[in-house]
């Protein structure tokens, strides 16, 4: 006869403790790119919300970034590297799928030998490693855990191809999660799912290029019509009206988007004065990074504050899609 098995400890919940952020130094504007492809300052900041963004060097890496990242979250958390238990990185970047980033992310962080693995679910990418390190904690897994998006899609965008090398950019953000009592648990049930059916409207041209392609038209009547209804279905989750959500921050893929979603919720009951994410305008879209740079920026800027009711919601290549509701650090 078995004698069963032992689990850990539970927690009541999770919380955010940390925030951080990295963008390289080399700012790319509108005109920088119409000198190289057919477009003007114009049409990108009118169709796509773009002023600038940001482009790493070749001697900047994507580890190197989310190092970066995690290194400013840990200090915001006033944790130490050592504290961690496990480090997982969103990104759908990397320069090969294998070595993967998080485990020599970790182990350059200090986090010596702690669990750690990559997430590729592109542009939801950190709102689904989010979910997972809320499940680590609540379960007993692990007690604190460092959650990075991080990506350099400069090394995969074709530089020719007017319709997407204006959009993408490089950055990393970073956030850890660490248990929560009941009375401050700061991270809601995450909503998420998948649509495969639309796998080939944003992927790598394997064949060919090997470079980024995108179906923007059919990706943007997709955002616009189904990341609402997620993003409603996560504050049911957590118990929260639409009128509750102080910050929206959705991935940060084209600003008509962003207002899309606001505009939707702003329908079903969410406040006017709802502050919505429009870091798109100097960042680009960074994919896994979009949401938590927005988040870090807003903070640092005073537009987001500790105790703020933030949702979060990303939608990207997959397609995948991932929300939840979090309270701000
Ligand atoms: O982050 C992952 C998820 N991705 C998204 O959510 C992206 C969703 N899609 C979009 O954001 C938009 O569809 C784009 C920004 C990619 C494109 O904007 P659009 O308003 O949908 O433009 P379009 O693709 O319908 O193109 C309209 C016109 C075309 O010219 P014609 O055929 O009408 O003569 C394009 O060739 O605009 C042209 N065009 C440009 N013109 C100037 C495309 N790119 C550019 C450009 N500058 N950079």
């Amino acid at each position: 006869m078995s004698a069963g098995l032992r689990t850990p400890p539970t927690s009541p919940g999770a919380r955010l403790l940390g925030l951080g952020s990295f963008r390289p130094e080399q700012v790319v504007t509108n005109d920088d790119l119409a000198e190289r492809v057919q477009t003007d300052d114009a049409w990108i900041r009118s169709r796509v919300g773009i002023a600038e963004r940001h482009i790493a060097g070749p001697d900047t890496s994507l580890p190197d970034m989310a190092v970066a990242a995690g290194r400013a979250a840990l200090t915001d958390a006033g944790l130490d590297p050592a504290d961690l238990d496990a480090v997982v990185v969103a990104t759908c970047t990397m320069p090969n799928p294998i070595p993967n980033a998080a485990a020599q992310v970790a182990d350059r962080l200090g986090a010596v030998g702690v669990g750690a693995f990559d997430v590729n679910t592109a542009c939801a990418g950190f709102c689904y490693g989010l979910g997972l390190a809320n499940d680590m904690v609540r379960a007993g897994t692990a007690r604190y855990v460092l959650v990075i998006g991080a990506e350099k899609l400069s090394d995969w965008v074709d530089w020719d191809d007017r319709s997407t090398c204006i959009i993408f950019a490089d950055a990393a953000g970073a956030a850890v999660v660490g248990p929560a009592s009941e009375a401050d648990i700061g991270i809601g049930p995450v909503s998420w799912g998948s649509a495969g059916d639309h796998a080939t409207t944003i992927r790598i041209l394997g064949e060919t290029t090997n470079k980024l392609h995108q179906e923007g038209q059919t990706v943007f009547r997709w955002a616009t019509g189904e990341i609402a209804p997620i993003a409603l279905d996560a504050i049911a989750r957590s118990g929260l009206e639409p009128a509750d959500i102080d910050v929206l921050i959705p991935h940060q893929a084209n600003l008509r988007i962003v207002e899309a979603i606001a505009k939707r919720l702003r329908a079903k009951g969410a406040r006017e004065d709802m502050v919505v994410a429009d870091d798109i305008v100097t960042t680009g879209n960074t994919s896994s990074a979009s949401i938590p740079v927005a988040l870090d920026h807003m903070r640092t800027a005073g537009r987001v504050r500790s105790g703020d009711t933030m949702l979060l919601v990303g939608f990207g290549a997959g397609l995948s899609y991932a929300g939840q509701v979090v309270i701000c650090p």
